[in-house]
């Protein structure tokens, strides 16, 4: 069945172009009202302008579809604030948020500056908060709401050069977690996507047969998906890459138990702690707690 957005109002930050752009005319096709978010600026997050997000905007308005362009920072409190007050004013309410906008300032750790490690923890870690919070308030007293962050495999992973992003992009995976969480009496859904999409960020990266794999269009039906009414998951992390959807996920291991644990245990048993085989994927913190318990518990500690 059609996957449809109707009466649903979405905010998509970094609209303005590449995959944001591709979210935002998708779910705007698929019925949604959009706020269009972008900053406009470089990909190093150097400079803004009005045009990215307008020209997404009225490309949505010229098909048929109805969109608003906003061109807060969501690297800024005042910002996330105002980005949902455009939905309110707009539309008078918030369904959707994609905290999309991202920006690179890649160095190795060694030579790393605070001025490639904060601006790049503003866009995509403090960006999600300010963002998605005055959001999960309005979402909470609607009893409905749908958040969708993108992570990276550069942080999922690690990436040579990105220990800022990486960190940015995995520190969104715990946000998520816990939104899943605090959400679900509510009827708040929160997953992450992992793109991997030929865009201005990419282009310079990618080789030329990854480039032509890798088309953007592939990763918004992921998206879509995440983001609508019949998601049945929360804090989860979903990969989209040139149509391949796959999922990652945290694992524990079964391990190894000593009540009189010494390091030269640890030593010993190194491979046994490290096996994956049985691991168990565990659905929220409280739950480790619960396992290892029980494991104390059933040696009869
Ligand atoms: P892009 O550079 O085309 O899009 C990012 C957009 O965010 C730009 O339009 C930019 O103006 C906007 N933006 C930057 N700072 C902003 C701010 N402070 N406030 C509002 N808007 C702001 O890059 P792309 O590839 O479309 O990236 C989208 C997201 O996907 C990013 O979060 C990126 O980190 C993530 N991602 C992309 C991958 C890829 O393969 N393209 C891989 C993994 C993650």
């Amino acid at each position: 069945m059609a996957l449809s957005f109707d009466n649903r109002v979405a905010v998509v930050t970094g609209a303005g172009g590449g995959l944001g752009r591709l979210y935002a005319l998708e779910l705007a096709r698929r019925g949604a009202r959009l706020v269009v978010n972008d900053l406009g600026g470089a990909t190093d997050g150097t400079g803004s302008g009005e045009g990215p997000a307008q020209r997404t905007a009225t490309e949505i308005n010229h098909s048929g579809g109805e969109a608003v362009a906003d061109t807060n920072s969501v690297a800024t409190k005042e910002g996330g604030v105002a980005i949902t007050e455009t939905a309110l004013e707009a539309f008078g309410r918030v369904d959707i948020v994609i905290n999309n906008a991202g920006i690179l300032r890649d160095r190795t750790f060694h030579k790393l500056e605070d001025e490639q490690l904060h601006p790049v923890l503003a866009v995509h870690l403090r960006g999600a908060f300010n963002v998605a919070r005055p959001a999960f308030v309005r979402m909470r007293e609607q009893g409905y709401g749908r958040i969708v962050c993108a992570t990276s495999n550069a942080g999922l992973l690690g990436n040579f050069g990105q220990s800022n992003y990486s960190a940015a992009k995995m520190g969104l995976v715990g946000l998520t977690n816990t939104l899943a969480l605090e959400g679900a009496r509510y009827n708040i859904k929160a997953n992450c996507i992992a793109p991997v999409a030929t865009t201005r960020m990419t282009e310079a990266i990618f080789g030329e047969e990854i480039k032509e794999a890798m088309n953007p269009e592939l990763v918004t039906p992921v998206v879509c998906f995440l983001a609508h009414e019949d998601c049945p998951v929360s804090g989860e992390v979903y990969s989209a890459a040139g149509g391949t959807v796959a999922r990652y996920f945290v694992g524990r291991t079964p391990g190894y138990y000593n009540p009189n644990l010494t390091a030269e245990d640890v030593a010993e048993n190194f491979d046994r702690i490290r096996d994956e085989t049985g691991y168990r994927v565990l659905a929220e913190a409280n739950h480790e707690i619960s396992v290892a318990y029980k494991t104390i518990r059933a040696a009869g500690g």
